[in-house]
């Protein structure tokens, strides 16, 4: 920055007032105080583009095509418009780079990433944004290939970008988390390790995205904005700590345990017995999560865990937002046969979706087109009642044929049953 003169900035420093961190002084951070020369550079035309901006109210970055070698994706470039004012920061693409499974990191890697991104790139890092990766802006597009090199070496890959599936998220899991009843790394690492390609070669109808999470909390929001939710859940009855229920009663009072917990469990299916010990209709528990959160120490999941997938969530696109439709109520994930299952799933969502799917339309937006019936028909998914929130009150359940189709349903069950006895 040397003979660079420091831009006045006085709208940006505005954004400096109020109790909140500011981004502007983070970059000016960078530009006053980072060692580097380069960088005290960058950062200061980065804000002298962006005063520029506020003036003129006007946006002055150009998209492009950047690339490393054997990607299709993963880079958003932005080249600036004014380049010629504000030369040091005249190419600013952002890198997507996925970031390890629940975003477990060590401070080893979070320091060696920092190093490499000073290195080549501009320091500016968010972790993590809206896409689940870790968004590293401003590159020049020569340091682009330098700084995913040296990365890629110590084992980070891009993320996704553009039409094709995207960096997936996981909750922190059961490395941290008590209610967590699935492995949720293993499931995100199979599920995106599987689809590397597509990841890399934006090559669907539009983004596909799989989120992780270990239970009902859903901590990932996976059901309203994956495309393939994969929660957390038990199908036998959930484990009571009698003992610990009747101490929070005993702290809390009756009336509050009612009014804050029984009373708000959405099936009615908890009973609170005269002597402060609890009863719950296990087969009336919708896994809502509320009185496990609230008394971790007395509730919590049962031992016969397995997942929910859910298919068809995101946020407005062509229609409005959806959420994810169960498409298998319940599945183990513990053998290597289990996960290949699960594997199968998502590739045959993707291929029906890839080659039912309209340009620029996302999973869920072509279920709702074609009608649940078909896709599940697409992908070899039988119908389960499980799928349909209150069958018995629903307009759109046909009843004619019902015995027979019941009988057919025991004996399937029965089938898997004794096929998974052996
Ligand atoms: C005309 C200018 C721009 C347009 C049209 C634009 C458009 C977009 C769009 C559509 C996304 C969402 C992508 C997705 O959901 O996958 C996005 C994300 C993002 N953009 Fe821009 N952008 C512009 C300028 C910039 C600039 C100047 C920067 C930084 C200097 C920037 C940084 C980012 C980052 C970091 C994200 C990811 C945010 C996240 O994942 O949370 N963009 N942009
Ligand atoms: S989704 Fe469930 S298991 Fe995962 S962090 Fe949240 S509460 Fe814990
Ligand atoms: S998890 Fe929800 S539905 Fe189940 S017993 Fe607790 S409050 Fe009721």
């Amino acid at each position: 920055m040397a003979d660079n003169k420091q831009h006045e900035t006085p709208m940006l420093d505005e954004l400096e007032n109020g109790p909140w961190p500011s981004f502007i002084s983070g970059i000016k951070r960078l530009r006053d105080e980072h060692p580097t020369e380069r960088i005290n550079g960058v950062a200061n035309d980065l804000l002298g583009q962006l005063e520029h901006s506020y003036e003129t109210r006007k946006g002055y970055w150009k998209g492009g095509t950047v690339s490393v070698y054997g990607y299709g994706g993963g880079i958003i470039p932005r080249f600036s418009e004014v380049g010629q004012q504000f030369p040091e920061s005249k190419e600013f693409h952002t890198l997507r780079v996925q970031p390890p499974a629940g975003n477990h990191y060590s401070t080893d890697m979070l320091r060696q990433l920092a190093d490499s991104w000073e290195k080549w790139g501009s320091g500016l890092v968010t972790f993590h944004g809206q896409t689940g990766n870790i968004m590293f802006i401003g590159a020049t597009t020569d340091n682009t290939q330098h700084f995913f090199d040296e990365i890629n070496d110590y084992g980070f890959d891009l993320g996704g970008a553009g039409p094709c599936v995207r960096t997936a998220m996981s909750c922190v899991g059961g490395a941290r988390c008590e209610q967590s009843c699935a492995n949720e790394h293993k499931i995100h690492r199979t599920l995106v390790n599987n689809f590397t390609d597509d990841v890399h070669r934006p090559a669907l109808p539009y983004k596909f995205k799989f989120k992780v999470s270990g239970c009902p909390n859903d901590c990932m929001n996976s059901i309203e904005r994956a495309d393939m939710a994969v929660i957390g859940t038990w199908r036998d009855d959930m484990k009571v700590d009698q003992q610990a229920w009747k101490d929070y009663v005993a702290e809390k009072g009756r009336q509050h345990t009612i009014d804050n917990i029984i009373t708000r469990c959405p099936t009615r299916c908890m009973s609170l017995k005269d002597d402060d010990s609890i009863e719950i209709d296990n087969r009336n528990c919708v896994r809502c999560m509320h009185c496990l959160n609230v008394v971790p120490k007395a509730f919590s999941p049962g031992d016969d865990k397995g997942v929910t997938i859910l298919m068809g969530g995101k946020r407005t696109l062509k229609i409005g937002d959806l959420m994810g439709t169960v498409i298998v109520p319940f599945m183990k994930l513990e053998t290597e046969e289990d996960y290949e299952t699960i594997t199968e799933i998502a590739e045959n969502t993707i291929d029906f979706w890839a080659e039912n799917g309209l340009e620029h339309e996302r999973c869920g937006e072509m279920i709702e087109r074609i009608g649940l019936v078909n896709f599940l028909e697409g992908i070899g998914i039988e119908v389960d009642p499980h799928m349909i929130a209150d069958p018995r009150q629903s307009s759109y359940v046909r009843m004619d044929g019902w015995d027979e189709e019941a009988v057919k349903w025991f004996e399937r069950q029965a089938e898997t049953a004794q096929s998974a006895a052996g």
